[in-house]
């Protein structure tokens, strides 16, 4: 199975938005010619209804399928309303293959930081039972992530959120939101972040980018795609039965 993760695309009508590079952004998402296309948030920087209206038009060029969850920029503004309106479920547990994907809602209504709570991680533990290979998506960071400046926003219950993740040894976890790309693994779990799509609040040399998850048997290969380089780079490749890791360390 071949994923094509892409995180926040920040459509907007002020400075935020690359409209000329999400168009080729989203060209290069289409050749990749993935089974599922997963977004993890922050498709909008206010949540607002021209906005969101924008994102749709934007989202709708993909080809094939695709899901989505929200982002703490797709909240603000009473937007946490219209984003089920727009793109549906919020928190979701959804069926593939061989692959279980259990998306969630990090975000809150006008907050920049996330948490999933309770009732998240019983859906986490429900989509587990599945017994099939468990994907977590959601927006917020789990730990840390390099590059990405000063610590704010990792989800409130980073701790109890990794003990599960780590307990019931999820194999893949996707997020975004610190608009820098990176992979790490720990234990038996990969934990991945894609970088901005097309938000020009890019950090340094890193760009705006999108990761290819491939997954084939026992192997899951991450490979990060510089939009504006138009270069692929393999960042990690994790094995799925003995959690063995060859790591790239991708860096500026
Ligand atoms: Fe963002
Ligand atoms: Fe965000």
């Amino acid at each position: 199975m071949k994923i094509a993760h892409i995180s926040d695309i920040h459509c907007n009508f002020g400075t935020d938005f690359n409209e000329k590079l999400f168009e080729k952004a989203i060209s290069m998402v289409n050749k990749v010619d993935a089974d599922l296309v997963f977004i993890s948030g922050d498709l909008t920087t206010d949540g607002l209804l021209p906005e969101y209206e924008l994102a749709e038009e934007k989202l709708n060029k993909i080809k094939g399928k695709s899901v989505i969850v929200p982002g703490n920029h797709d909240e603000r503004n009473l937007g946490w309303k219209l984003f089920p309106e727009f793109f549906n479920e919020t928190d979701f547990i959804h069926n593939y293959d061989d692959i279980t994907l259990i998306g969630l809602a990090s975000s809150e209504p006008d907050r920049d930081d996330g948490r999933l709570g309770r009732g998240r991680h019983r859906l986490i533990e429900e989509g587990i039972k599945k017994k099939k290979t468990t994907i977590l998506g959601f927006h917020h960071h789990v730990i840390p992530v390099p590059h990405s400046g000063r610590e704010t926003n990792i989800i409130e219950d980073a701790g109890e959120t990794l003990d599960i993740i780590l307990k019931n040894e999820v194999p893949l976890v996707l997020m975004g939101h610190r608009h820098v790309p990176w992979a790490v693994k720990i234990h038996k779990t990969l934990l991945v972040n894609a970088g901005t799509f097309s938000c020009n609040r890019t950090r340094a040399h890193f760009g705006n980018t999108f990761n290819i998850i491939d997954i084939e048997d026992d192997e899951i290969e991450v490979t990060v795609v510089n939009i504006g380089k138009e270069k692929e780079k393999k960042m990690i490749e994790f094995n799925l039965s003995d959690g063995c890791c060859l790591n790239k360390y991708y860096d500026l």
